[in-house]
């Protein structure tokens, strides 16, 4: 995505470390998936309001999963309210759906202000928001008893997993729904991230079965969410999703459940990490090369507090390294890379049970970038303050354009709600 040229403008312009986006990459991947009747991003992959923004320009809707999350959305431009659409589809294809397994009371007061149609991951949230708002429209999100992810952490089906409505609760939810008025949307599902197309014959087939049991129960809905979880390849020669197979696994599903509904129902997906992952990338420093034994290190400026992803699941990102001073790189030879965090974790090569791995780099020298690849998705958005590193800036590409959609935290900033806590 960065040429060498661009990486060391980019560094020196806007310091290090530094996120960096690629607008073009992120309209390509939502319009290969303008098959679906809505594409809701899941803003948890990467929800700065300028990429909210883009990708409203580009027709996407969005899922929000916090409070904080929904005022991002409004602030990006996409509107509430749809909770109390005339239509069933009008709420089908509302801008913003709040997504959770829980209501604060905070969120619950927040979400009925709102008129955000709400995506009921259990019972106890639907009777909550029954008994305060009636009329209100809703998705159930649903557990079918399975699940699959790239991580044990990333799995959200099966019995394991703490999202979603049971399955086997499918009854009770819509006795709730019936009881309180509330009005039901459709059926949604995410069984994980990094889906593949054996699961996803199962995850189609438990939908329809689901749609058949509400239509038994007396019930009729408007849509359906096949959820997130497309994978996309960390590694080289992982396979990469098609999209137009995948929206027609998906809609063979939808034609099986409109017959049996008689009517046409809005088929909606939900995806963080394929619209945004390709897109981004961390620009690091290389600030000290050693040795540990027999163990070449290369550390750099960036820690764990920024990309979490290696550390939290052993996740495979590729990286290149770009010279600082303009000489030829050797070539490669393994080296661990780690960052500059008081935690031996702190390691950006290393599998999922922490054990260091070893990556074919060139020479690395102080002074040259580092670029961790496809680091869009779950990169800035997983990024903490852990040894008071404030959160870096991130600046968005597009074509010549170089703009900045975050600047960098300042330490004070960080100080100041201690300073002011009383
Ligand atoms: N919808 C729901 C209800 C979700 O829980 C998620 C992800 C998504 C959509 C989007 O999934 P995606 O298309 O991005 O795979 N931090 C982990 C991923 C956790 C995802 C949690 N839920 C990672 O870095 O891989």
């Amino acid at each position: 995505m960065l040429t060498d040229a661009q990486t060391r403008a980019l560094a020196h312009q806007f310091g290090t470390p530094l996120w960096v986006m690629d607008a073009p990459t992120i309209r390509q991947r939502l319009a290969s998936l303008r098959a679906f009747d809505t594409v809701r991003y899941a803003q948890k992959a990467n929800p700065n309001v300028h990429l909210l923004r883009l990708l409203r320009e580009g027709g996407a809707k969005v899922d929000a999963v916090s409070r904080g999350e929904a005022l991002r959305a409004l602030a990006a431009g996409f509107s509430g309210g749809s909770a109390r659409a005339a239509t069933l589809a009008e709420a089908a294809d509302a801008d913003i759906v709040y997504t959770a397994d829980l209501l604060d009371r905070e969120t619950l007061d927040f979400v009925v202000a709102e008129g955000l149609v709400v995506n009921c991951g259990s019972i106890d949230m639907l009777r909550q928001l029954g008994a305060r708002a009636p009329g209100h429209a809703v998705w159930l999100r649903l557990n079918p008893g399975f699940g699959h992810g790239h991580s044990k952490k990333t799995n959200t089906g099966g019995e394991h997993s703490k999202h979603g409505i049971w399955h086997a609760d499918l009854a009770e939810a819509l006795a709730v729904i019936q009881a309180s008025g509330l009005r039901l949307v459709g059926l949604h599902m995410h069984i994980g991230s990094g889906v593949d197309y054996g699961h996803l014959g199962q995850v189609c087939g438990a939908m329809v079965d689901l749609v058949r049991h509400v239509k038994a129960a007396g019930l009729d809905l408007a849509a359906i969410s096949a959820g997130g979880g497309l994978s996309i390849p960390y590694r080289d020669g992982e396979p990469r999703i098609d999209p137009a197979h995948y929206f027609g696994l998906w809609d063979a599903a939808r034609r099986e459940a409109q017959e049996l509904l008689g009517h046409p129902l809005h088929l909606e997906i939900e995806p963080g990490r394929y619209l945004v992952a390709e897109a981004g990338a961390l620009i690091a420093e290389v600030r000290a090369v050693k040795r540990q034994g027999s163990v070449p290190f290369v550390l750099v400026d960036a820690g764990f507090n920024e990309l979490m992803r290696p550390a939290m699941y052993g996740a495979h990102h590729g990286m290149h390294l770009v010279s600082g001073d303009g000489r030829a790189l050797a070539a490669a030879a393994p080296a661990a890379v780690a960052g500059p965090l008081c935690e031996s974790g702190d390691v950006f090569t290393q599998g999922a049970g922490g054990e260091i791995e070893l990556r074919a780099l060139p020479q690395a020298a102080v002074g040259d970038w580092l670029v961790i690849e496809n680091t869009g998705a779950y990169g800035s958005s997983m990024s903490s303050n852990y040894n008071t590193r404030p959160l870096i800036a991130e600046v968005l590409l597009d074509g010549d354009a170089v703009r900045p959609i975050r600047r960098r935290q300042r330490v004070e900033e960080l100080l100041a709600l201690e300073l002011s806590a009383d």
